[in-house]
């Protein structure tokens, strides 16, 4: 009994603490990426859902990979790493090939995600130029271990990251959905301890 309550504690904050940090680094991303999009006089990216979802699914992907001079901002363009599951991530998302084409996804890796770093891996890097365009309008952001992903989508029928028409193809909880998983416990728990 005590014990039991004991680890719902424990289970409790950690998932306070995991969601407080993630929430961090990626809303501080946001922040910093849309002042600089003012700093150009250009539009501020809303927050896309789906791309978020695809943003975590491919810093999922990335996690535990080492950073290296020729990974994350410092990828030479046409050597990007490409994953075999990428289709299937598309569809845990509700997206196709179609509403991602002109869409743009940009991983970081910076250790310990130091926020002025993750931020410079963007702004003062090859990826500038993309921040730097008035064609894209949303973006998804997340982060896994080490890396950042932030994709950028557009407001055209081919990079708006609407949700496809078979979205109910896609799968409820995909590898990286853990802040549904977590949600879901989270309730469970308060269901238990309540
Ligand atoms: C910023 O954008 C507005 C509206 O598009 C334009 O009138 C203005 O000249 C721009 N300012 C600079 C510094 O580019
Ligand atoms: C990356 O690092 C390796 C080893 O540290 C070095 O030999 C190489 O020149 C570096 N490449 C670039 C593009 O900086
Ligand atoms: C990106 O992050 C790495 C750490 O992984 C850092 O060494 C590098 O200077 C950063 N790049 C820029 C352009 O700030
Ligand atoms: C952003 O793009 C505009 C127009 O293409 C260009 O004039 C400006 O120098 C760019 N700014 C940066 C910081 O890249
Ligand atoms: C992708 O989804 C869009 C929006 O539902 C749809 O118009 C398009 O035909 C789909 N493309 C493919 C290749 O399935």
């Amino acid at each position: 009994m005590g014990l039991g309550i004991f680890l719902l504690s424990f289970f409790f904050l950690a998932v306070l603490l995991d969601s407080a940090r993630s929430g961090d680094t990626t809303g501080q991303l946001l922040r910093g990426i849309n002042d600089y999009r003012v700093s150009l006089n250009l539009s501020s990216l809303t927050e896309n859902e789906n791309a978020d979802c695809l943003a975590a699914q491919l810093a999922s992907a990335f996690k535990g990979q080492d950073c290296s001079n020729t990974t994350g901002s410092d990828t030479v363009p046409g050597t990007e790493e490409q994953f075999p599951d990428f289709p299937d991530y598309l569809t845990a998302c509700h997206l196709n090939a179609t509403v991602t084409r002109d869409g743009f996804i940009m991983p970081a890796c910076v250790p310990d995600l130091a926020p002025d770093l993750v931020l410079a891996n963007y702004t003062k890097s090859q990826y500038n130029q993309k921040l730097n365009d008035s064609s894209y309008a949303g973006i998804g952001i997340a982060e896994e271990g080490n890396w950042v992903v932030v994709v950028l989508t557009t407001n055209t029928a081919t990079g708006n990251y609407a949700s496809a028409a078979d979205a109910s193809a896609g799968s409820f909880i995909s590898v990286a959905d853990h802040n549904y998983v977590t949600l879901l416990l989270l309730g469970f728990a308060i269901y238990l301890v309540g």
